[in-house]
């Protein structure tokens, strides 16, 4: 069942966002060579607790951590350990947190200190994949334009959505109906009303969209070894431009974070 959020709600997912973003950027500005995942994680999960909100990620469906963090060929869902960032690698990182009732989704692709161009360009693409399927999340176009935007951006820069996973309705439950894939054709599938909230994810890999998942039973890695980066806002359809709960102050450029 796909649920349409009043105005009310809205206003609480709306609160439930803006913490996200401001929990992220802090978690972003510590984030660099010698760092580990798991003191990222640590501050993370205090910010969270400390504004009188709950970490969603943690004990969802036994996962450790508050955040995935994910390096270099893993896609998503990489559990944050004591092992320090290095120069070069590319980091994604994943938050979730409910705040009255109402959850919040957001994950970016940052590089660890100086990086190569190539990841360089996967992050910048991933982002702008983003922008575009997000454009398509409006009232009156279909679950399938969103992701056919996601696609054919990636592939027109030489690059591939990861379809094994999506993004995904949103609300009092992390992942609500619809799912939202990050590749599929135009026109084609649930038909987007103003209300509806989603999480638009994608997954860009430099390589092929082939993954696994490690034996921890949580990681995923590309197939090919290739890096692959991760962006993600909990959006709001309306019948003009989507509204990006998790980026207040959005005016329709891209913006990282
Ligand atoms: N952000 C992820 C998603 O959108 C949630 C991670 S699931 C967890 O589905 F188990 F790792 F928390
Ligand atoms: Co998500």
């Amino acid at each position: 069942m796909i649920s349409i959020k009043n105005p009310g709600q809205l206003q609480k997912m709306r609160a439930a966002g803006a913490l996200l973003h401001q929990v992220l950027a802090q978690v972003r500005a510590m984030i660099g060579p010698g760092v580990t995942t798991a003191q990222i994680d640590r501050l993370a999960e205090q910010l969270i607790r400390k504004h009188g909100a709950v970490p969603s990620f943690l004990h969802y469906q036994g996962y450790p951590a508050c955040l995935c963090t994910s390096v270099d060929d893993r896609v998503v869902h990489g559990i944050p350990d004591g092992t320090p960032l290095r120069e070069g690698q590319i980091l994604s990182v994943d938050g979730g947190l409910i705040l009255d009732g109402w959850h919040a989704d957001s994950a970016f692709t940052v590089g660890i200190g100086q990086i190569s161009q190539e990841a360089a360009r996967l992050i910048e693409v991933t982002e702008r994949s983003f922008f575009e399927g997000m454009a398509q999340a409006r009232e009156g176009n279909r679950i399938g334009d969103i992701g056919n935007a996601v696609q054919s951006f990636a592939e027109a820069h030489g690059c591939s959505a990861v379809r094994a996973l999506c993004g995904h309705g949103i609300g009092r439950a992390l992942h609500e109906d619809p799912e939202v894939p990050n590749y599929g054709e135009a026109g084609h599938g649930v038909r987007l009303r103003a209300g509806m909230t989603v999480a638009i994810e994608p997954m860009i890999a430099a390589g092929g969209w082939a993954v696994r998942t490690l034996p921890d039973g949580w990681t995923v890695v590309t197939e090919d070894g290739s890096l692959c980066a991760h962006y993600e806002h909990t959006v709001v359809v309306t019948q003009g431009a989507p509204e990006i709960l998790t980026l207040p102050g959005y005016e329709g450029k891209g913006a990282t974070v």
